[in-house]
């Protein structure tokens, strides 16, 4: 096993086992043919880098029928509002700017850069999300951002003054032509600006199911600033974001054209101090999964024997993890609901809980609720005030199992 980045040596230290592909939401007809890869993450020895011990082929995942909709929470379209508004006011303050964005989705953030009437372009593989970006007045080519590409972007539309991306490059094992694609599509002063999640919020609040097929990569500053290096560019700025549990947003730049700033010493310094790529605390974070794997499955099957109704709310991709390592299936949890149309009548995959509208949720309300959307917690309590105000109580399952 070798590291996807620098070819070191790389270490196991967790074993999920097989897994299904996460956002494979299965028909009757899907059932004798799915597909199952084995989920494990190591670190390498030599870069530090965070990744998936197997790769799953990128067509397999990314493709027309990709079910994940950006656009589905409120709180991130606020936030992608925000993100336009920021590279507008900055690094698109030029004449004349071009942006292009890496896995634009359904245009959740170019949509506003659109409307301001900024040159762009959204580089996306799955044809029915590029589609509905397509219909919000977003320019998107359908195809995997790679060095290939990137060189035709750059003789069809010239240079970029920005590429960004969310929650994409961390899906990306062949960063390499990724790099080459950047530095062949940047202008010399341009800046490559992606945020993913963070492997050290990931660790300290024990989200052990943002690891699932399309998350190949778990950054850590340190490690992003290796892979920077590596590539012939340097990072110099992180802001941590509050999104998805916890992300780091990264700016880099060619090497030595922008001074770094001092966050990003700073943010090296603090991971070296609590360990954070040590192997004592993967160790740990290793535990703290199998410990929330016995509690989760003891609570639900003492539920169960009480005779209490126990559903399962917002279809992620993270919850596959959940259902498939712990081997919840609908004997716990009889249906899951989920606003996205496209998973609506689907079974999951692996554990194959059906997925019903979220109307499904009053119907009658059940007496819990276990919150696969942690992320969106906080919209999510907010539109179900009803439910608790009916008795019913949600069930989280990180940084621990609790009820609240
Ligand atoms: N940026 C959005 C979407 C994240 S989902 C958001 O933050 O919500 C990840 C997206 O990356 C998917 O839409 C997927 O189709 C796309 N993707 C995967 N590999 C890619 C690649 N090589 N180039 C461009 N997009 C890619
Ligand atoms: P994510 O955690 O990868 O962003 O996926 C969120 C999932 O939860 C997605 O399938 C949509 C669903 N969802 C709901 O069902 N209701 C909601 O209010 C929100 C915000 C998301
Ligand atoms: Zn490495």
């Amino acid at each position: 096993m070798i590291c996807r980045v620098c070819g070191g040596p790389l270490t196991e230290f967790f074993d999920f086992g097989r897994q299904p592909l996460s956002d494979a939401f299965l028909t009757a007809d899907d059932l004798d043919r799915q597909f199952f890869f084995r989920l494990a993450v190591g670190a390498c020895e030599s870069c530090t880098m965070v990744q998936l011990v197997e790769e799953v082929a990128r067509d397999r995942m990314f493709h027309d029928a990709y079910p994940y909709l950006s656009s589905g929470s409120s709180a991130m379209r606020r936030h992608f509002e925000e993100t336009a508004q920021f590279l507008t006011d900055g690094e698109l303050g030029g004449p004349d700017p071009f942006i292009v964005e890496i896995g634009c989705n359904d245009g959740v953030m170019l949509k506003t850069i659109g409307k301001a009437g900024i040159r762009h372009l959204g580089v996306e593989p799955s044809g029915g999300v590029a589609r509905m970006a397509r219909a919000e007045g977003v320019r998107v080519r359908t195809d995997f951002f790679e060095e290939a590409s990137a060189t035709r972007v750059l003789g069809e539309e010239g240079p970029a003054d920005v590429i960004y991306a969310a929650n994409t490059i961390c899906h990306i094992p062949y960063l390499d032509s990724v790099f080459r694609g950047v530095d062949a599509l940047l202008k010399t002063d341009g800046v490559f600006v992606f945020e993913d999640p963070y492997f050290g919020d990931i660790v300290e609040r024990n989200t052990f199911d943002q690891i699932y097929d399309e998350h190949f990569f778990f950054f850590t500053v340190r490690s992003v600033q290796a892979m920077a290096e590596r590539m012939g560019f340097e990072l110099v700025d992180v802001r941590r974001l509050p999104v998805h549990g916890g992300e780091v947003r990264y700016t880099i730049a060619r090497a030595g054209r922008r001074r770094p700033s001092e966050r990003v010493a700073a943010m090296v310094e603090e991971e070296a101090g609590r360990g954070l790529a040590a192997p004592a605390t993967l160790a740990r974070f290793g535990a703290n999964i199998e410990s929330i794997r016995h509690d989760l499955v003891e609570l639900l099957q003492d539920l169960r024997a009480q005779g209490k109704r126990v559903i399962g709310y917002g279809a992620t991709a993270k919850s596959a993890t959940v259902t498939n390592y712990c081997g919840i299936g609908p004997d716990l949890i009889p249906f899951v609901c989920d606003t996205t149309p496209a998973k609506h009548g689907r079974l999951m995959p692996g554990s194959h809980i059906p997925v019903r509208p979220a109307e499904a949720m009053s119907d009658p309300y059940p007496d819990y609720a276990l919150l696969f959307a942690w992320n969106h917690a906080e919209e999510i309590m907010a539109k179900e005030q009803e439910f608790r105000a009916a008795g019913g109580r949600w069930i989280l399952y990180t940084p621990d199992v609790r009820i609240v």
